[in-house]
Parts: C-alpha cells; structure tokens; sequence
C-alpha cells in the first residue's frame, strides 16, 4: 500500500475534479438504491390497492430517475477520465524527468527494458486505478453498503437470515483474491522479462541477422512469451472459477428470501413489495461484491505497477550535486589530478576495475590512454565528467575535488566523444549543435571542418539538413564518429574526451583531425586509442593494465623503459617503423607504474 500512497500526490492536482467525480457518484448510488423502493410501492400501494394513480406517478418518476442518472453518470465519467489521464500524464512526466537525473550507475542497475515498462504499461495501470476508484471502485461498496442498511430497514429478520449467505460470499471472494495476489506480480514480472528481450533484440535486430541468431532468439522471445502466457491464463482460470461460485450463493441467498419472507408474508408479517425489494437489495448487494472481484484484479496490478514507479521516483542518482556544491571557478584552466583513484562497478563486478590511479595533467596538455581492452581506459576518462565517482580517491580539477563542483558547470566544460557514437533522428545540423543549441552555421561548419566531416556532410543529399535516421543508421561508422567529434568541439569544452573517438576513421583522417584539435593550445584533451598510430602525437602517454597505471611518459621514452609498450608498438607498426613523428621532448621523464 505504500507506494500507492506515495503516488498519492499525483492525485492531488486533480483533487477537486475527483472530489466532484465522486459526488456525483454519491448521488448517482442513491438513485440506484431509490429504485427498488419505488418497485415496491408500485407493488404494495398501487397494484395491491389497484391505484393505477400511484403506479403511473411512481413509474414517471423512475423514469425521471433513470435520466437524472444517466447525466450523472455521463458527468462523473468525463471528470474521472480527466482525472486519471491527467495522473497518468503526470507520472510519465515525473518518470521521465528523473531517468534523466540518473547517473550511469544508476542507468547500468534499471535496465532500459524495464524503464520503458515502466512509463508505459505501468502508468497504464495506475490510470486504470485511478479510473476505477473514482467510478465503479467506488460505486460498488458504496452500493453495497446502502443495500445492506436499507435490507436492514426493509426487514430486520431477513436481514439476520441472509447474514451467514453474505459471510460466506465475502469469505469465498477473499479465499480468490488471496490466492491470485502472487500471481499478479509474477505476470508483471515476466512481462517486463518480455519486454528486456523484445527490447535488445528490436535494437541489435541487425547483429541477431548477422550471426543468424534469428531462431536461437525466437525461441527465446517464444519461452518468455509463453510464460507470460501461462501466468495470465493461470490467473484468468483462478478468476473463472469465481463467478459460478458467487451465483450459486446469490441463488442460494434468493431462495431463503422467498422462502423465509413468503412464510413470514402468509403470516401477513411481509409484504410481497417487501420481498421484491429485499430481493432487489440482495441482489444489488452481490452484484458490487463480484464486480469487485474482477476490479481487484486491476487493483493488485496497480499496486505492484506503483511499487515500480514508485522505486524509481525514489531512486537516489548514485552522483549528485552535493548540498554546498559551487560552480566551477571561471576561468577553467584545465589541470586534472588522480589522487589515488580507485573504482568499481556495483553489482557482481565486486573487483576494483581502476586502482591506485595516480596521475596529472597540466592545463593544454595531450594525454593518451593505451592498454588492452577492459583494462579500464573507458572507466578512467568517465571519471572526469562525474558519469561515475571514484570509489576511492579523488579526482581535482584546477585543484578543487570534482564532488564538490555543481556537475552543470562541470559539464559545461567538458566534451566527450564517447567509444560508442550516438546520434539522434534529426538533421546533421541538430546533431553537431545538440551540446551547443545556440551556435550559429559558421561555428557548426568550423567545428565539423576541424573533425573533418565537413566535406562529407556537404556531399551528403541536403548537406547539413540531411536527416539522420534514429541511431545514424544511415551514416558509416566513421561519418557517425566524425559527427560526434563535431558536437564535442562545438562545445568549445576546456577539457576534450575521446574515448577511441577515431576508432572508424582511416589513420589519414585522424592525423588531419589531431593537427585540427592541436591548434587548440588551451584545451586539455584525454584520448583513449587501442592504435599506437592515434598516441603518437600525445604529449604524454598512459599505458593502463588491469586497471592500473602501468608506464607513462612520450612515445620515445617508452620505446626505451617499457615492455609492454614496446610489445604493442611491435605488433602494430613494427620494428621497421622509424619514421613515427615522434615526440620526445616536452613531456615529463618516463616513470614505470607511477604518476610524474
Ligand atoms: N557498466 C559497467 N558495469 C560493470 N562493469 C563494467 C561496466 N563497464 C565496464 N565494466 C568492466 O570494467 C572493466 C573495464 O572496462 P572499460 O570499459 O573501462 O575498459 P576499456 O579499457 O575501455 O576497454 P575497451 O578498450 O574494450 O573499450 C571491464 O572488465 C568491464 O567488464
Ligand atoms: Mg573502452
């Protein structure tokens, strides 16, 4: 019940409308419960007397009834409909706002699949509680309680006589609601499974074609899918089994009425109107009772749907501004310092993935980072932007600790170009501008001349208006990356991150970009490459293995202290390789496994 109410504030906005909705309700559930009266009045005082005055007055005024509660129930529709949209529209909204508070950790624990559930089929179902609470949910005790007083009111012995009838009705639907309670969560559950799958194979629909996965992925689809399956079925069987069950008793609570009430009427102690208005109360009485039956299968989904919302309004990022965080001081000159820098992943990944970084980078400089893939090179650099904290250690810049800058003006000046391009469904131009909305063309154009995609661009249909399909499925790998180089620099970022940003992109081009980026003096840039040839021109390279700093210095020096870059650069370029531009003065002295 807790989430529910937590979720109870997005009711509150519409507050008024919901209040007015059940009104209406209110009103509407009188009438309902008048009518049986009325049937019996035209029984005992008009037809028993033979009074047709009686019976034509009263049948107008049910019918009067009838209309006032057809507007009624017309109102109380169209503000329960906007109430619950109104709801639902709210949650996707405040959904969406806080996925986009998350940080990566955050990110890496929801999975997309999930998320996506959740905005959707999840809101879903908080809209339909929303909707039935403020009609039929509310309708059906509501009628039931008044059929129940005015059983009472109509005959106290009867009423008495029908109460074990009315126990066991209520004992039987409690005995199906507890059973089929668990089954609403399992279906949830497999349905977000269903969804994971449906979700990474929609996205990686062309690798699944490419290894000719197609079957292997079918039958995984079709397990979850049938598992799904399987649960709704199970729990519509459970469902099923309640209806027969619930008539049987009404029948059964029917019968004793005509019985006992037609003894106590031969007694003269009944009326026959009586007896059908009781019959009528029994009967309005059961009705709500199984109708609720079915909407508690809306309600549990609901209540597991607003536990699953409700966890990730909750969710904490795992990298957050912290209370007496300031701005970064301006002008950022752009040295970055790893105080002994240690991380790791949450989940199963319990190993340290960095450890022990130590290492500087003055203002200007180029810093490269070479070693095997998953030695941690990604890790390293996503440190700088804050997408994760160290676990251990601390990072500065300009000497101030990055946790206690506001992560805006951080990311104000830092760009990265990440391992993977992503490109939005949009223009070239949205693209390149998407980190710098207001930039004009001859900045745009500048950028993408210096990551070399001008060119392309403009040999592309509509140049810079060319439309770039969700993902930039229809741009080559090298055209996506030079794009995403373009929407860094545009930034004009005091601090540029490419992580293997020219892994696409034919050595020429990238030599052409670097003597780009080099013109930049003032710009401090981190370059992770798995080529020797992308490293060349660092100021400084960083050999990372097993999340640790293994050698550090210029190319020359370590060509002369370290093994493991020497293995590298032999397997690369090899040993004949003694035109390199190399870069031998200018960075610090070689340093095995240290910082300078
Ligand atoms: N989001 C994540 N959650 C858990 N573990 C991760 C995550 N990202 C990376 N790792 C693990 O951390 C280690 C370092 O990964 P990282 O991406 O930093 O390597 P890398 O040097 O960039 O490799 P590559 O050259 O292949 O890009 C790997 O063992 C990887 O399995
Ligand atoms: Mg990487």
């Amino acid at each position: 019940m807790a989430p529910i109410l937590n979720l109870a504030r997005f009711i509150r906005p519409y507050g008024k409308r919901a209040a007015l909705a059940l009104l209406l309700l209110t009103a509407l559930v009188c009438m309902d419960l008048a009518i049986p009266r009325l049937v019996q009045r035209i029984i005992d005082e008009g037809i028993a007397r033979g009074d047709q005055g009686t019976v034509l007055g009263t049948a107008l005024g049910m019918i009067v009834i009838s209309l006032v509660s057809a507007l009624l129930a017309v109102g109380n529709n169209l503000l329960s409909v906007q109430a619950a949209e109104g709801v639902a529209r709210d949650l996707r909204d405040a959904l969406f706002i806080r996925i986009q508070t998350f940080s990566f950790a955050d990110l890496d624990a929801l999975k997309t699949g999930s998320l996506l559930v959740r905005l959707t089929s999840d809101t879903n179902a908080v809209q339909r509680v929303v909707m039935i609470s403020l009609r039929i949910g509310t309708r059906a005790p509501l009628l039931m309680l008044g059929s129940l007083i005015l059983m009472v009111l109509t005959s106290p012995r009867l009423a008495l006589v029908m109460l074990p009838v009315l126990v066991l009705t209520s004992a039987v639907i409690v005995f199906f609601i507890v059973r089929m309670e668990p089954l609403f969560g399992s279906v949830q559950r497999r349905l977000d499974r269903l969804n994971t799958i449906l979700q990474e194979n929609i996205s990686g629909a062309r690798l699944v074609k490419a290894f000719v996965r197609a079957d292997f992925e079918g039958e995984r689809f079709a397990a979850a899918n049938e598992e799904l399956t399987g649960r709704a079925i199970r729990v519509m069987r459970i469902l099923s089994g309640m209806p027969p069950v619930l008539s049987m008793c009404v029948n059964a609570g029917v019968v004793i009425v005509i019985w006992v009430g037609g003894l106590d009427a031969v007694e003269g102690d009944l009326t026959v109107g009586q007896i059908v208005a009781f019959t009528n109360y029994l009967l309005t009485t059961m009705a709500p009772l199984i109708m609720m039956t079915f909407l508690s299968n809306i309600w549990a989904a609901g209540i597991v749907s607003a536990r699953r919302i409700d966890e990730v309004l909750r969710v904490v990022p795992a990298v957050q501004d912290a209370a007496d965080a300031s701005p970064l001081p301006r002008p950022v000159r752009g040295r970055l310092a790893f105080e002994k820098v240690s991380f790791r992943y949450g989940g199963e990944h319990a190993e340290n993935v960095l450890d022990g970084i130590d290492l500087i980078v003055e203002p200007g400089q180029t810093v490269a980072f070479l070693g095997a893939t998953g030695s941690g090179k990604s890790t390293l650099v996503n440190l700088v932007p804050r997408f994760y904290d160290p676990t251990a250690g601390r990072i500065l810049l300009d000497g101030i600790d990055l946790r206690s800058v506001k992560q805006e003006s951080l990311l104000a000046e830092i760009a990265v170009v990440p391992q993977e391009t992503v490109l939005f469904s949009g223009t070239v131009r949205e693209n390149i501008r998407y980190g710098a909305p207001e930039a004009g063309e001859s900045e745009i154009v500048e950028a993408a001349r210096a990551a070399q995609a001008h060119d392309f661009i403009t040999a592309l249909s509509k140049g810079y208006d060319t439309y770039v399909e969700e993902r930039g499925t229809n741009l080559s790998g090298g055209q996506k990356q030079r794009i995403a180089i373009a929407r860094a620099l545009l930034m004009r970022p005091r601090i540029l991150i490419l992580d293997d940003g020219t892994s696409a992109v034919d050595v020429e081009t990238e030599t052409r970009i670097q003597e780009a980026l080099a013109s930049e003096r003032d710009r401090t840039t981190l370059v992770v490459a798995q080529r020797i040839s992308t490293v060349l021109r660092a100021d400084r390279i960083v050999v990372l293995e097993g999340g640790r700093i293994a050698a550090q210095g210029s190319h020359a020096e370590l060509m002369a202290v370290s093994p493991i870059y020497r293995e590298i650069f032999d397997s690369q370029l090899g040993n004949d390789f003694s035109t390199a531009p190399l870069n031998d003065g200018g960075g610090p002295p070689p340093v095995e496994g240290g910082a300078p």
